[in-house]
Protein backbone atom coordinates (compact mmCIF):
# COMPACT_ATOMS: atom_id res chain seq x y z
CA UNK A 1 0.00 0.00 0.00
CA UNK A 2 1.85 3.38 -0.98
CA UNK A 3 1.71 6.17 1.46
CA UNK A 4 0.12 9.75 0.96
CA UNK A 5 2.79 12.57 0.51
CA UNK A 6 2.63 16.15 0.64
CA UNK A 7 5.49 17.81 -0.81
CA UNK A 8 5.65 21.65 0.17
CA UNK A 9 8.80 22.92 -1.58
CA UNK A 10 9.44 26.81 -1.49
CA UNK A 11 12.10 29.82 -1.47
CA UNK A 12 13.74 30.57 2.34
CA UNK A 13 11.05 31.92 4.16
CA UNK A 14 8.02 31.33 2.50
CA UNK A 15 6.34 30.01 5.40
CA UNK A 16 6.48 26.31 4.24
CA UNK A 17 8.24 25.08 8.02
CA UNK A 18 5.13 26.06 9.67
CA UNK A 19 2.49 25.08 7.66
CA UNK A 20 3.95 21.95 7.05
CA UNK A 21 3.73 21.43 10.45
CA UNK A 22 0.28 22.53 10.61
CA UNK A 23 -0.49 20.20 8.06
CA UNK A 24 1.24 16.99 9.68
CA UNK A 25 -0.75 17.56 12.61
CA UNK A 26 -3.80 18.19 11.03
CA UNK A 27 -3.24 15.02 9.23
CA UNK A 28 -1.57 12.92 11.79
CA UNK A 29 0.91 12.42 9.32
CA UNK A 30 5.10 12.43 9.86
CA UNK A 31 6.93 15.75 8.89
CA UNK A 32 9.99 15.70 7.03
CA UNK A 33 11.99 19.18 7.41
CA UNK A 34 14.43 18.16 4.47
CA UNK A 35 16.21 22.04 5.35
CA UNK A 36 17.21 20.80 8.97
CA UNK A 37 19.11 17.57 7.37
CA UNK A 38 21.44 20.43 5.34
CA UNK A 39 21.56 22.69 8.07
CA UNK A 40 22.40 19.75 10.45
CA UNK A 41 25.44 18.81 8.08
CA UNK A 42 26.72 22.23 7.69
CA UNK A 43 26.82 22.69 11.41
CA UNK A 44 28.70 18.80 12.06
CA UNK A 45 30.90 20.06 9.53
CA UNK A 46 31.84 23.66 11.10
CA UNK A 47 32.00 21.61 14.37
CA UNK A 48 34.21 19.00 13.18
CA UNK A 49 36.41 21.48 11.13
CA UNK A 50 35.07 20.04 8.06
CA UNK A 51 35.68 22.79 5.02
CA UNK A 52 33.11 23.35 2.48
CA UNK A 53 34.95 22.39 -0.34
CA UNK A 54 36.32 18.85 0.90
CA UNK A 55 33.01 17.33 -0.93
CA UNK A 56 33.91 13.66 0.18
CA UNK A 57 34.07 14.51 4.03
CA UNK A 58 31.03 16.44 3.73
CA UNK A 59 29.19 13.32 1.88
CA UNK A 60 30.56 11.21 4.64
CA UNK A 61 29.32 13.50 7.39
CA UNK A 62 25.82 13.75 5.79
CA UNK A 63 25.86 10.45 5.47
CA UNK A 64 26.51 9.40 9.20
CA UNK A 65 24.49 12.26 10.67
CA UNK A 66 23.34 11.21 14.32
CA UNK A 67 20.45 13.16 14.83
CA UNK A 68 17.10 12.96 16.78
CA UNK A 69 14.23 15.09 16.42
CA UNK A 70 11.85 15.56 19.14
CA UNK A 71 9.61 18.42 20.58
CA UNK A 72 9.24 19.84 23.53
CA UNK A 73 5.64 19.76 25.99
CA UNK A 74 4.80 22.86 23.67
CA UNK A 75 4.90 20.94 20.94
CA UNK A 76 8.08 23.53 19.74
CA UNK A 77 10.81 21.20 17.77
CA UNK A 78 13.87 20.23 19.57
CA UNK A 79 16.82 18.65 17.71
CA UNK A 80 19.78 16.82 18.79
CA UNK A 81 23.08 16.37 16.88
CA UNK A 82 25.39 13.61 18.42
CA UNK A 83 23.53 13.98 21.42
CA UNK A 84 24.13 18.24 22.15
CA UNK A 85 20.94 20.12 21.64
CA UNK A 86 21.23 22.32 18.91
CA UNK A 87 17.95 23.47 18.40
CA UNK A 88 18.86 27.26 18.57
CA UNK A 89 22.26 27.00 16.58
CA UNK A 90 20.36 25.06 13.46
CA UNK A 91 18.01 27.82 12.89
CA UNK A 92 20.70 30.52 12.61
CA UNK A 93 21.12 32.72 9.62
CA UNK A 94 24.85 31.64 9.54
CA UNK A 95 23.97 27.93 10.10
CA UNK A 96 21.13 28.43 6.65
CA UNK A 97 23.77 29.83 4.65
CA UNK A 98 26.35 27.13 5.33
CA UNK A 99 23.20 24.83 4.46
CA UNK A 100 23.00 26.27 1.34
CA UNK A 101 26.41 26.31 0.55
CA UNK A 102 26.54 21.92 1.67
CA UNK A 103 23.22 21.75 -0.34
CA UNK A 104 24.93 22.73 -4.00
CA UNK A 105 26.89 19.49 -4.03
CA UNK A 106 25.81 16.31 -5.37
CA UNK A 107 27.01 13.81 -3.05
CA UNK A 108 25.68 15.36 -0.30
CA UNK A 109 22.53 15.39 -2.19
CA UNK A 110 23.05 11.66 -2.66
CA UNK A 111 24.17 11.00 1.04
CA UNK A 112 20.73 12.80 2.16
CA UNK A 113 18.51 10.82 -0.39
CA UNK A 114 17.68 7.57 1.80
CA UNK A 115 17.54 9.59 4.34
CA UNK A 116 14.78 11.20 3.56
CA UNK A 117 12.95 8.69 1.90
CA UNK A 118 12.99 6.78 5.14
CA UNK A 119 10.55 9.23 6.63
CA UNK A 120 7.95 7.86 3.88
CA UNK A 121 5.69 6.22 6.84
CA UNK A 122 1.98 5.44 7.39
CA UNK A 123 -0.47 6.38 7.66
CA UNK A 124 1.73 9.73 5.70
CA UNK A 125 3.86 12.43 5.49
CA UNK A 126 4.46 15.93 5.14
CA UNK A 127 7.66 16.55 3.67
CA UNK A 128 8.90 20.80 3.49
CA UNK A 129 12.22 21.74 1.17
CA UNK A 130 13.30 22.50 -2.22
CA UNK A 131 13.30 19.50 -3.86
CA UNK A 132 10.85 17.36 -2.70
CA UNK A 133 8.09 17.22 -5.24
CA UNK A 134 10.83 17.21 -8.10
CA UNK A 135 13.62 14.66 -6.52
CA UNK A 136 12.82 13.27 -3.31
CA UNK A 137 8.97 12.43 -3.64
CA UNK A 138 8.56 12.91 -7.62
CA UNK A 139 5.40 10.76 -7.09
CA UNK A 140 3.76 12.55 -4.23
CA UNK A 141 0.07 12.69 -4.02
CA UNK A 142 0.05 16.26 -3.43
CA UNK A 143 2.93 18.70 -4.75
CA UNK A 144 2.69 22.30 -3.74
CA UNK A 145 5.39 25.50 -4.74
CA UNK A 146 4.99 27.74 -1.79
CA UNK A 147 5.87 31.72 -2.13
CA UNK A 148 5.57 34.63 -0.99
CA UNK A 149 6.84 38.81 -1.79
CA UNK A 150 10.83 38.57 -0.67
CA UNK A 151 9.58 41.73 1.21
CA UNK A 152 7.70 39.79 3.07
CA UNK A 153 9.59 36.37 3.39
CA UNK A 154 12.19 38.78 5.21
CA UNK A 155 10.04 39.88 7.73
CA UNK A 156 8.79 36.42 8.96
CA UNK A 157 11.67 35.42 9.11
CA UNK A 158 13.13 38.55 11.06
CA UNK A 159 10.16 37.75 13.51
CA UNK A 160 10.33 33.76 13.60
CA UNK A 161 14.14 34.81 14.49
CA UNK A 162 13.29 37.74 16.83
CA UNK A 163 10.80 35.15 18.53
CA UNK A 164 14.07 32.57 19.24
CA UNK A 165 15.78 35.23 20.72
CA UNK A 166 18.10 35.54 17.65
CA UNK A 167 18.85 38.92 16.71
CA UNK A 168 19.63 40.00 13.34
CA UNK A 169 19.20 43.27 11.47
CA UNK A 170 16.01 42.97 8.61
CA UNK A 171 18.39 44.62 5.67
CA UNK A 172 21.01 42.16 6.78
CA UNK A 173 18.38 38.82 6.73
CA UNK A 174 16.83 40.44 3.22
CA UNK A 175 20.50 40.01 1.95
CA UNK A 176 21.52 36.72 3.16
CA UNK A 177 17.62 35.48 1.69
CA UNK A 178 18.65 37.10 -1.53
CA UNK A 179 21.45 35.32 -1.72
CA UNK A 180 20.52 31.98 -0.36
CA UNK A 181 17.30 32.21 -3.27
CA UNK A 182 19.97 32.67 -5.71
CA UNK A 183 22.27 29.93 -4.95
CA UNK A 184 19.00 27.58 -4.40
CA UNK A 185 17.64 28.65 -7.64
CA UNK A 186 20.92 28.77 -9.69
CA UNK A 187 22.75 25.27 -8.55
CA UNK A 188 22.79 22.76 -11.32
CA UNK A 189 22.07 20.08 -8.75
CA UNK A 190 17.93 19.69 -7.72
CA UNK A 191 17.37 23.48 -7.95
CA UNK A 192 14.74 25.31 -6.65
CA UNK A 193 11.84 25.10 -8.85
CA UNK A 194 8.08 24.17 -8.94
CA UNK A 195 7.72 20.69 -9.82
CA UNK A 196 5.75 20.60 -13.11
CA UNK A 197 2.40 19.24 -11.58
CA UNK A 198 2.49 21.51 -8.53
CA UNK A 199 0.36 23.90 -7.52
CA UNK A 200 1.30 27.49 -6.73
CA UNK A 201 0.35 29.15 -3.67
CA UNK A 202 0.83 32.69 -3.28
CA UNK A 203 0.56 33.25 0.51
CA UNK A 204 2.02 36.89 0.57
CA UNK A 205 -1.42 38.53 2.50
CA UNK A 206 -2.85 35.22 3.50
CA UNK A 207 -3.01 34.27 7.27
CA UNK A 208 -1.28 30.76 8.67
CA UNK A 209 -5.00 29.48 9.03
CA UNK A 210 -6.14 30.48 5.73
CA UNK A 211 -2.64 28.85 3.83
CA UNK A 212 -2.77 25.96 6.09
CA UNK A 213 -6.93 25.37 5.17
CA UNK A 214 -5.94 25.83 1.44
CA UNK A 215 -3.47 23.05 1.56
CA UNK A 216 -5.97 20.51 3.44
CA UNK A 217 -8.50 21.30 1.30
CA UNK A 218 -6.33 20.18 -1.79
CA UNK A 219 -5.02 17.04 0.27
CA UNK A 220 -9.08 16.64 0.64
CA UNK A 221 -9.77 16.58 -3.22
CA UNK A 222 -7.33 13.47 -3.27
O1 LIG B 1 14.51 25.28 4.52
P1 LIG B 1 15.79 25.72 5.20
O2 LIG B 1 15.97 27.21 5.26
O3 LIG B 1 15.98 25.09 6.52
O4 LIG B 1 16.94 25.15 4.25
C1 LIG B 1 18.28 25.51 4.41
C2 LIG B 1 19.02 25.31 3.09
O5 LIG B 1 19.09 23.93 2.79
C3 LIG B 1 18.33 25.94 1.87
O6 LIG B 1 18.73 27.27 1.64
C4 LIG B 1 18.75 25.03 0.74
O7 LIG B 1 19.98 25.43 0.20
C5 LIG B 1 18.97 23.70 1.40
N1 LIG B 1 17.89 22.76 1.12
C6 LIG B 1 17.95 22.05 -0.08
N2 LIG B 1 17.01 21.10 -0.33
C7 LIG B 1 16.03 20.85 0.54
C8 LIG B 1 15.94 21.59 1.74
C9 LIG B 1 16.90 22.55 1.99
O8 LIG B 1 18.82 22.27 -0.89
N3 LIG B 1 15.15 19.89 0.26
Amino acid sequence: MSVPVIAIDGPSGSGKGTIARRVAEALGYHLLDSGALYRLTALSARKQGVQFDDEASLAELARALDVRFDSNSDGSERIWLDNEDVTLEIRRESTGEGASMVASIQSVREALLERQRGFEQAPGLVADGRDMGTHVFPSAAVKIFLTASAEERARRRHKQLKDKGIDVSLAALSRDIEDRDRRDTERSVAPLRPAEDARILDSSGLSIEAVTNTVLDWVAEL
